[in-house]
């Protein structure tokens, strides 16, 4: 290949990555769905400001977390975000068995997937769960979960 030819090469590489990265921003439907929010257990309350986060999952998970065990797969974590008194949006982790392997190790958060669902149940198509995916890694030593603890701490009424 002479200069000419790779440079020409170079840049049609450049720009093949650039449009991959374009195409990622739109919103992915993942493999998290939306749970049965009645179902599951209320274990903690963030407060910031105008929002209110009600952080709930499965008793299974909870039970799991205190014996030191890993959360099982099916598991959904749910984030419900009041303002005003009302529901604005709910932010969902759910773990599956390899749901992992459908991204890359710059991305994978072991088996968890995440999704944006607005009030209606809908997915936001304006968010890139690559986003959650990349902040919530630094918890991967607690599953991935800002709230480990608390739900290590969460008493069973
Ligand atoms: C910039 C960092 C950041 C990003 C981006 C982020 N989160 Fe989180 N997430 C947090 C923090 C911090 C908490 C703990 C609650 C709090 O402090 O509000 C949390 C809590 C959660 C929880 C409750 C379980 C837990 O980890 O404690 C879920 C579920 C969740 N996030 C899902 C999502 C989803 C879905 C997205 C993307 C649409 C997302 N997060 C994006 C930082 C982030």
């Amino acid at each position: 290949m002479n200069r000419m030819v790779r440079a020409f090469a170079t840049a049609g590489l450049v720009s093949g990555a650039l449009f991959f990265v374009g195409m990622q921003v739109q919103a992915e439907p993942t493999r998290a769905t939306m749970p049965d929010i009645a179902k599951l257990v209320h274990y903690t309350t963030v407060e910031r400001g105008e929002v209110t986060e009600h952080i709930m999952t499965t008793r299974a998970a909870i039970e799991a977390v205190k014996r030191g065990e890993p959360i099982p797969n099916g598991t959904h974590v749910a984030l419900v975000d009041y303002r005003d008194g009302k529901v604005f949006r709910y932010f969902i982790m759910e773990k599956g068995e390899r749901w992992g392997q459908d991204y890359g190790e710059d991305r994978r958060t072991a088996d968890w997937q995440f999704q944006w669902f607005k009030p209606d149940g809908t997915i936001n198509m304006d968010e890139n769960t690559a986003r959650c995916q990349r902040c919530h890694t630094s918890r991967a030593d607690r599953e991935f979960l800002y709230t480990f603890n608390d739900m290590r701490r969460f008493e069973f009424e």
